[in-house]
């Protein structure tokens, strides 16, 4: 399989890019011929950002999963679509071939028919790293259920929100799952969130640690007996469902400025013609290439770049259950290595905390194998870059950097693999069909070269998302109201005199933690939740390993126990509530928090004692009581 949309050259780039801005359309029509539809659109594209409304392919039929599976069947049915290494490298990891991955998608298609799930109905997936949880989602696709993954790493109290949130009826778990030297418990995560929540008529639960764990008679299956009586049935093929361009495929929760989760939606076709361009193009896959995308599932660069990318291209995706410092640092090396790795993407926060080990680690592995190097989720400094690109790629992959959001979808800014130059800490260019314009706070755009400005898009790319599920309205002012008929990001920006544009970090109230997003309100409103607390806010502050740490300040009518043990308990409450993700890596206990006679709280200072400055805190004039500054300052930890 060559992809007819792959671009080979830079003056490939500059034709496709100009190609793309002058005549989207045309552009894009020519991409989706690539694909397998039951039925072609018949407007490419219709578009508004005020309400926002955006179809893509209008009126086109298709099922992604026949773009994912079927299609490669016949000419490459034996090539492995999922290579799975498990956390323990002593156990015997599995290759999965289209043929074999096609297969049991059906399979469990008809379980999830079997257990009463249509068309339309939402299936929230919380699993750990396993191949089943590919088939899970794919399986959703097949018969177009809305999946809604949920990383493993979010409490009971997150997940019953989403579930709530999504109205979803059916989960599909597992009772544990294994990182490290650790079992993590699933079930029981999910039996507390159901406690609260009475919209799930079934849970599918797959067996993968032998975590003892309660089966609840008539709502609780296992996945194992499912999976032999759909066999047992005689019924092998599942058809796959006819979905209109526009049908959801699946939701996605990701943290916003405000307090709850938004759910991302996006759409069947557009997000299937983007992922595959961007996959091929940025990473330059060549078929028979191993690409191992170190992320969770439960994060959208997992659901584009192990998932529905990859195989829709007919790649071969290396899925990992494990973490990248046990039995020790070298893990990756070692899966590198093992699967003869050519393209090997993943976070900076996973590159600084391998740094950390020294180069040790690295030795007596060959990685030869590698071709190209990514990274993805938060701006990538330059001592890191060096050090993946001198230690990992031995100066010889080159590096792209990869700039996107949940609600993108796919890749917008990025370098392509040996195709455009690479240049350290820098995003570097739009790929086509990607129109980023920068813009004052009054929505100016800034033009020309060497500026800084807020990071918008102009024009829908195909894998915009589409609405937040329930609450369109939401959608609208969080992304498009900010600047009219602009996309805005959230992102602030700088570009270069070339023209690359390098990602400054977020301009809203939202963080970046081991890259990760995570509002600053959400953690607020959790840690409020704590008895004895009053009220708190939250900044990040510049963290080594995580890119960004979490800074609680919280004030206490009273506090149990000591501090320590207040702050202790005020942890627990935050992991109760969100999940351990969102802990804070400090909070200091403080008498009142810096606020205008408005009532409005000075973050900005708090942001600079966080960082540890110790005077510039700019103008504090409008403050209510100056003095509160000081001593929060003198007491910071
Ligand atoms: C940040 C992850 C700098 C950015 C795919 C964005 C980046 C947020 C980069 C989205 C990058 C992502 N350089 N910053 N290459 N990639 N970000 O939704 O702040 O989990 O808005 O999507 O991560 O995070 P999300």
């Amino acid at each position: 399989m060559s992809y007819a949309y792959q671009i080979k050259t830079k003056r490939e780039y500059n034709e496709a890019y100009k190609k793309s801005i002058e005549d989207p359309e045309a552009y894009w029509e020519e991409v989706a011929a690539s694909f397998i539809w039951k039925k072609k659109w018949e407007k490419v594209l219709e578009w508004n950002f005020t309400a926002p409304d955006i179809k893509w392919f209008k009126e086109a039929k298709l099922n992604i999963t026949e773009n994912c599976l079927d299609r490669h069947i016949e000419a490459n049915g034996d090539n492995p679509a999922i290579i799975w290494e498990p956390n323990n490298p002593d156990e015997k990891h599995r290759v999965i071939t289209y043929r074999q991955l096609h297969k049991e998608v059906m399979q469990f298609a008809n379980v999830l028919k079997h257990n009463g799930v249509q068309k339309g109905d939402r299936v929230c997936i919380y699993m750990g790293m396993v191949p089943e949880l590919a088939v899970a989602v794919l399986a959703c696709a097949r018969i177009g259920a809305i999946h809604s993954v949920i990383f493993g790493g979010f409490s009971a109290q997150s997940i019953a929100d989403r579930l709530q949130d999504a109205q979803a009826s059916f989960i599909v778990t597992c009772d544990g799952s294994y990182r490290g030297n650790k079992v993590i418990p699933l079930k029981p995560v999910i039996d507390d969130a159901l406690a609260q929540c009475d919209t799930v008529k079934k849970v599918i639960v797959l067996n993968r640690t032998h975590t003892p764990v309660s089966m609840i008679k008539g709502r609780d299956v296992w996945w194992e007996d499912e999976m032999k009586k759909a066999e047992l049935s005689g019924n092998l093929q599942c058809n796959a469902e006819e979905m209109d361009a526009e049908d959801p495929l699946f939701i996605l929760y990701t943290s916003g400025s405000t307090g709850k989760p938004k759910g991302v939606v996006h759409t069947c076709a557009g997000y299937m013609v983007y992922t595959a361009y961007s996959f091929v193009n940025v990473f330059q896959y060549t078929l028979g290439d191993v690409h191992f995308c170190t992320a969770d599932i439960g994060w959208i660069t997992g659901h584009s770049y192990i998932l529905y990318g990859p195989l829709c291209a007919g790649a071969t995706s290396l899925m990992f259950e494990g973490i990248p410092t046990w039995p020790d640092a070298g893990r990756f090396w070692d899966i590198v290595d093992k699967h003869q790795v050519n393209i090997l993407y993943t976070a900076p926060t996973a590159i600084r905390s391998l740094m950390g080990f020294g180069i040790s680690p690295i030795e007596g592995h060959q990685l030869t194998s590698l071709k190209v190097l990514g990274t993805v989720g938060e701006p990538i400094n330059e001592e890191a870059w060096h050090w993946y690109n001198e230690n990992i790629g031995k100066g010889r992959c080159p590096i792209v950097d990869t700039w996107w959001q949940t609600e993108t979808g796919g890749i917008l800014i990025s370098n392509m693999a040996g195709i455009t130059p690479a240049k350290p800490a820098h995003a570097t260019l739009p790929l086509p069909g990607v129109q980023p314009v920068l813009v004052d706070e009054h929505g100016n755009e800034i033009t020309g070269n060497n500026v800084n400005g807020n990071l918008c898009i102009k024009h829908p790319w195909p894998s915009i998302l589409r609405t937040t599920y329930g609450n369109h309205e939401r959608c609208r002012t969080n992304y498009f109201a900010t600047y009219p008929n602009l996309y805005f990001t959230g992102d602030g920006c700088y570009r270069d005199n070339d023209g690359n544009y390098r990602i400054t970090g977020r301009v809203d109230d939202v963080l970046n933690v081991s890259g990760h997003r995570i509002g600053t309100a959400e953690i607020e409103n959790a840690i409020n939740m704590h008895t004895g607390v009053i009220e708190s806010a939250v900044v990040g502050y510049p963290h080594d390993i995580k890119g960004q740490g979490i800074y609680a300040y919280v004030v206490c009518s009273n506090i149990h126990g000591d501090e320590t043990e207040m702050r202790g308990d005020i942890t627990q409450t935050v992991t109760r509530i969100i999940g351990a993700i969102a802990k804070p890596d400090k909070i200091q206990l403080v008498n009142g928090l810096p606020k205008t006679r408005s009532g409005k709280i000075m973050r900005r200072v708090l942001r600079k004692i966080a960082e540890g400055e110790t005077s510039n805190f700019g103008d504090t004039s409008t403050l209510l009581d100056p003095g509160i500054v000081e001593e929060i300052k003198n007491g910071k930890i």
